[in-house]
């Protein structure tokens, strides 16, 4: 009897274990990297799978999915977005764009100019927006697409602004 038991309860231990760990492991680490940067945490959503920085800083993200998350206005990311990242900033961005208007900008970066300010830049080429970085310390859900065709937009945006 004891002996039974014994066999059931290990690998119940250990699966409980692993159900325990945080499945949000590599967002939180990624979040961790960010704060560490003076960025806000939640500049990337929930569903990071993996995350690598390279020596020169090139940071590149994997989510599960291409997705669109809200902050104050609708965000698009791509499933890899890469960036430089450094002090206060993520420069040179790719596979992010941000809904504006009803079009979608590439974002190109993103910064915080005055951390005394409470506000972060997101640089979409012709403008930088400013945004309550309030908006962006916790990690957004991001919901994989439906309808709109991942260029749709952003084509749109480079015609409407020549
Ligand atoms: C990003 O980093 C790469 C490699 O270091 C560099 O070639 C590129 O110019 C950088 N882009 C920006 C916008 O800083």
């Amino acid at each position: 009897m004891s002996l039974t038991h014994r066999s059931f309860l290990f690998p119940f231990l250990s699966l409980l274990l692993l159900l325990l760990l945080p499945p949000t492991a590599s967002s939180s680490s990624i979040q961790n990297l960010l704060k560490s940067q003076g960025l806000p945490g939640g500049l990337f959503p929930e569903n990071v799978k993996s995350f690598d920085l390279g020596q020169n800083g090139r940071l590149e993200v994997h989510l599960d999915s291409p997705c669109m998350a809200k902050y104050e206005t609708r965000v698009h990311f791509d499933s890899v977005v890469r960036a430089n990242l450094s002090y206060g900033g993520l420069v040179g961005l790719e596979g992010l764009s941000q809904e504006e208007l009803f079009l979608w900008f590439p974002v190109k970066g993103i910064i915080v100019s005055d951390p005394s300010s409470g506000l972060i830049l997101f640089d979409i080429g012709l403008a930088r927006k400013q945004l309550s970085r309030s908006l962006f310390e916790d990690p957004p859900v991001c919901k994989p697409q439906g309808a709109v065709p991942e260029n749709f937009g952003r084509k749109m945006g480079f015609a409407v602004l020549g």
